[in-house]
């Protein structure tokens, strides 16, 4: 059982639009929660306006007046902004830089709280952020857990605070995850798979279970001031995750481990070719530690995540099942 819990009605979540987002809200909602969801285009949420205690709200988080308007009245908020390729920053046309999303808005965020007297704010960074990590990506985000959960600890003069709570999980997995379904895609696709860094090793973890310990967390006075790295009950090599995915999707493709010199080659090939990035250097970087977790899931949070076998066969079959009939939908411009 969980301890005496803060009553917290009015949640403003930043990133609900996107993936883990999206569950969360969810679940948000359905613990009786009124949520405000920001986002940069409204129809990017539209799955969710149709609930009905949802509000979704265009709004540029990194103005720190429309950020203070938003926060006005909320009881917590929820920041799960985050990128995994970051662009040169600087100037709005261009793409965010990862200092700008990890680091500034985190920033902003803790400022607009404690301006508002928002007093609880969830924050989400990633297994692996670390000031010293070896990529941009987990420098960035452990500078922006450091000053977040700093920000909780220090009382500030005029009396305000702002209880933090950090959640630091492994890759996530679920329906629409960009994961599985990137690797379920390539092994369809290709009948010799070559692989970057596939000894490197994660512990995925269900994303309707980050979201329940969001929930969880978000009244639950022993979870303020915390940092919890999540991770699913089992860990995986890359290639290991690659072959159970071939193998889901009755794909015989041939999975081929690359050295780390080739592995850095594809990474830097795959960076500059047009269209939507599939890796990059710095992705390449993150992967030169493991993504796997010290101790078990935290007992806090009163339940057991889900294992990746019980949850990944029901999505990448239906996946495949759907993908079936794609050429019929193109034939028939549907
Ligand atoms: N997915 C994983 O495996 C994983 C693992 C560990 C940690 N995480 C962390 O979990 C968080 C959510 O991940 P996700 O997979 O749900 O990501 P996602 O689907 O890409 O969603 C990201 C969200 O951030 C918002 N966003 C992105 N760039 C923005 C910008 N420049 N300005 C304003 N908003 C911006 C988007 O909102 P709009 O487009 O609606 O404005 C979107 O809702 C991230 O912080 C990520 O680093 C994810």
């Amino acid at each position: 059982m969980l301890g005496d819990r803060v009553n917290i009605k009015n949640v403003c979540v930043l990133g609900g639009s996107g993936f883990v987002g999206r569950h969360i809200v969810h679940q948000l909602a359905q613990a009786d929660c009124r949520v405000r969801v920001l986002t940069r285009r409204r129809e990017r949420a539209k799955g969710l306006i149709v609930l009905p205690t949802v509000e979704v709200v265009e709004a540029n988080v990194f103005d720190a007046q429309d950020l203070a308007r938003q926060f006005t009245g909320m009881d917590a908020v929820i920041n799960l902004i985050g990128i995994l390729h970051g662009g040169s920053g600087g100037r709005p046309e261009r793409a965010r830089s990862f200092e700008e999303v990890h680091v500034e808005l985190p920033r902003r965020v803790v400022a607009a709280c404690l301006g508002e007297g928002v007093p609880r704010l969830l924050h989400m960074s990633a297994l692996g952020a670390d000031r010293g990590g070896p990529s941009a990506y987990q420098r960035t985000k452990g500078a922006g857990e450091a000053l977040v959960l700093e920000a909780g600890r220090i009382p500030r003069e005029d009396g305000r605070s702002v209880a933090v709570t950090v959640f630091r999980p492994s890759v996530i997995f679920g329906p629409e995850d960009t994961f599985l379904n990137l690797f379920a895609r390539l092994v369809r696709l290709f009948p010799v798979v070559p692989l970057a860094n596939a000894k490197a090793r994660f512990q995925p973890i269900y994303v309707e279970d980050v979201a329940r310990a969001y929930v969880a967390s978000l009244g639950e006075p022993r979870t303020f001031g915390q940092a919890y790295d999540l991770c699913g009950p089992a860990s995986y090599s890359l290639e290991a995750l690659v072959a159970f995915v071939a193998r889901l999707v009755g794909s015989h493709a041939r999975i081929v481990p690359l050295g780390p010199r080739l592995s850095y080659l594809q990474a830097l090939a795959l960076e500059f070719m047009p269209g939507r990035k599939l890796m990059t250097r710095d992705n390449f970087y993150s992967l030169q530690t493991d993504n796997v977790c010290a101790g078990s899931f935290p007992s806090i949070f009163g339940f057991d995540p889900m294992p990746l076998e019980a949850v990944a066969p029901r999505y990448l079959r239906q996946g495949m099942a759907g993908g079936r009939y794609d050429g019929f939908r193109r034939k028939a411009r549907r």
